[in-house]
């Protein structure tokens, strides 16, 4: 025999397109929605008041000082959205060698989120990363020695970093820094100083990928990593099983929610994940896909809303609970 039986017929008693035909019939067999509450709303913090920057590889996406951050906030919670992830465009005077200002409690992510959650409560979360790429002069998410970026040295300062944004009010601290060990030892530290309910959401399956670039711009690293790369921590575009032993060892080393990126060219390994572990699996849509999106629909190449809204419901069916994008407001908009 060739192939399994299949319990329908074939054509003509079978056509599909019956169910197709109608509006209502449609929505009846729709397997997979896209809902506000899938989303994470990725932001920029800068220096100063009432101060907005464009961010010239993402059109629509600008840098805020806090006090507009809040109040950007306030919309999206208004809207529904779960969370916020907020990164800092930390000013070029304050980047060193060994990212000291990533452990300062007066830092950018400190003093946001501490205004946020002043604001807006438990009305939406607020995710900040473990990385020192914000904080180093060199634009690497780690201490560098001999030109390699180490890592149980780094952990420590990761896990200094978790603390004081834990101390700050962060819900989810999520490590997107890709150093071995460091999602145990981040647990550990959180639990030594009494955060036991701050969660982690670890980049688990992060890989080394050219869709970085806008971010980079964004946060004022690509220039301080110029020609480097991150390819001896993040991973290489072409594994797929090794992001299952990435995942299954963030899982073990305590992480609540495990996040893949970048998005739409890795859907393969969020539903070999979300399989895998039956974990809360999430998505990040990163800077090179808004960008790329934003840009064909700018030059009327591709309808906005519907290409946005078909790229995110790629990802509900590929297996994700939920999705980090930078579209999140105005999708939660048209939702
Ligand atoms: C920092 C970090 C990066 C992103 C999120 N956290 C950049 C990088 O690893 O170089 C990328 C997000 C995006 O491109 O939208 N480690």
């Amino acid at each position: 025999m060739n192939g399994p039986v299949m319990p329908w017929g074939a054509y003509p008693t079978t056509r599909l397109r019956r169910n197709r035909r109608d509006d209502w019939s449609r929505r009846l067999v729709r397997e997979n929605r896209l809902h506000t509450d899938d989303l994470i709303w990725p932001v920029f913090v800068h220096e100063g008041e009432n101060r907005r920057q464009p961010i010239p590889s993402m059109p629509g996406v600008d840098r805020l000082s806090i006090d507009l951050l809040v109040d950007a906030v306030g919309q999206a919670a208004d809207l529904g959205i779960p969370a916020v992830a907020i990164f800092p465009a930390t000013p070029p005077e304050k980047k060193t060698a060994e990212a000291e200002e990533a452990v300062n409690p007066e830092n950018l992510i400190c003093r946001a989120t501490r205004a946020i959650k002043a604001a807006h409560g438990d009305r939406i979360g607020v995710l900040c990363d473990v990385a020192l790429d914000p904080y180093t002069s060199h634009g690497h998410d780690g201490l560098v020695r001999d030109g390699y970026v180490v890592n149980d040295e780094t952990i420590e300062v990761l896990c200094r970093q978790a603390v004081v944004q834990a101390q700050a009010g962060c819900d989810v601290i999520a490590p997107s820094d890709m150093m071995d060990g460091r999602v145990g030892a981040v647990r550990h530290a959180l639990d030594q100083a009494g955060f036991q309910q701050v969660r982690i959401m670890s980049y688990a399956a992060k890989y080394a990928s050219a869709f970085y670039g806008p971010f980079r711009d964004a946060v004022g690293s690509a220039s301080s990593l110029g020609k480097g790369d991150k390819q001896t921590y993040q991973m290489d575009p072409a594994n797929g099983d090794e992001a299952i032993r990435e995942v299954a060892l963030d899982l073990a080393e305590g992480a609540d929610m495990v996040m893949v990126k970048p998005g739409m060219p890795y859907l393969d390994i969020v539903r070999r994940v979300a399989e895998t572990f039956a974990a809360p699996t999430y998505v990040y849509q990163v800077s090179g896909e808004y960008a790329m999106l934003d840009a064909a629909a700018s030059g009327g190449w591709l309808d906005r809303r519907r290409g946005v809204l078909e790229s995110l419901l790629a990802f509900k069916r590929a297996g994700a609970d939920g999705i980090l994008t930078y579209f999140a407001v105005e999708v939660a908009r048209w939702l």
